[in-house]
């Protein structure tokens, strides 16, 4: 599997805090079959270190992974914020985009009204390719939300956890209104050191509910696209 949308990267936002706690969240995908893992850090109030110092920090966390002979590649990428002074913010080169690619994941407030299609939009227009991150939080945006980003040229991706527990019934009942029509490109573990990895079950819970080529193309091979720079 390919991980399009982490939150492993030490020291750069509220996923790890440690070398060693980074470390552990890489070991249990590995055991979980993932191959690929696209470092999404936030961009987002005070989580806002720059490009070059996440540059720096994903090596040396490279060189770390590497040392410890755990067999995984990891890329880099941001999972921006989008606000109104987004198309400023994409202008320049503060940000940076999933893997070196047009792919860009990006996120917006769970519960005040954005417009999500017109930011797609304009990014497209900017020459970026959205891919829209757990889609199934926003209270605002329903499947027909989605099938306008996909008309657009965007993207969405729903998260591993939202399939399971109680608290998260809304989001799973969203997220099968989505693969109903056909609208899931990615499903992803947006993990934290602070929250369990559901990639695996996800996988098998989308494999016996949608089929193997579904679960095939939204847990793999649609990520192929971001690691190869196509769109
Ligand atoms: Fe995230």
């Amino acid at each position: 599997m390919i991980d399009v949308h982490t939150h492993v990267l030490p020291f750069v936002d509220d996923g790890s805090r440690s070398v060693e706690s980074s470390l552990l969240m890489v070991k249990e995908a590995v055991a979980q079959g993932v191959t690929d893992m696209v470092l999404t850090p936030h961009l987002r109030g005070d989580y806002n270190a720059s490009s070059k110092r996440l540059k720096s920090v994903y090596n040396d966390f490279c060189d770390v992974v590497k040392n410890a002979g755990i067999e995984i590649k990891l890329h880099l990428g941001q999972e921006i914020f989008i606000d109104k002074d987004f198309k400023k913010l994409f202008s320049t080169d503060k940000i940076l985009t999933l893997n070196g690619s047009k792919f860009v994941l990006i996120e917006f407030d769970y519960v005040s009204d954005f417009d999500i299609g017109e930011t797609v939009y304009e990014l497209v227009n900017m020459g970026y390719v959205p891919i829209i991150a757990h889609f199934e939080r926003y209270v605002y945006a329903d499947s027909s939300v989605a099938e306008e980003v996909k008309s657009l040229g965007g993207f969405i991706q729903v998260n591993a956890d939202s399939f399971f527990g109680k608290a998260k019934k809304v989001y799973y009942k969203k997220i099968k209104e989505l693969f109903k029509d056909g609208l899931v490109d990615f499903v992803a573990s947006d993990v934290h050191a602070f929250r369990e990895n559901y990639l695996n079950k996800a996988y098998a819970f989308v494999l016996k509910k949608f089929g193997v080529s579904t679960a095939d193309a939204v847990f793999t091979n649609n990520a192929l696209k971001i690691l190869n720079g196509q769109t």
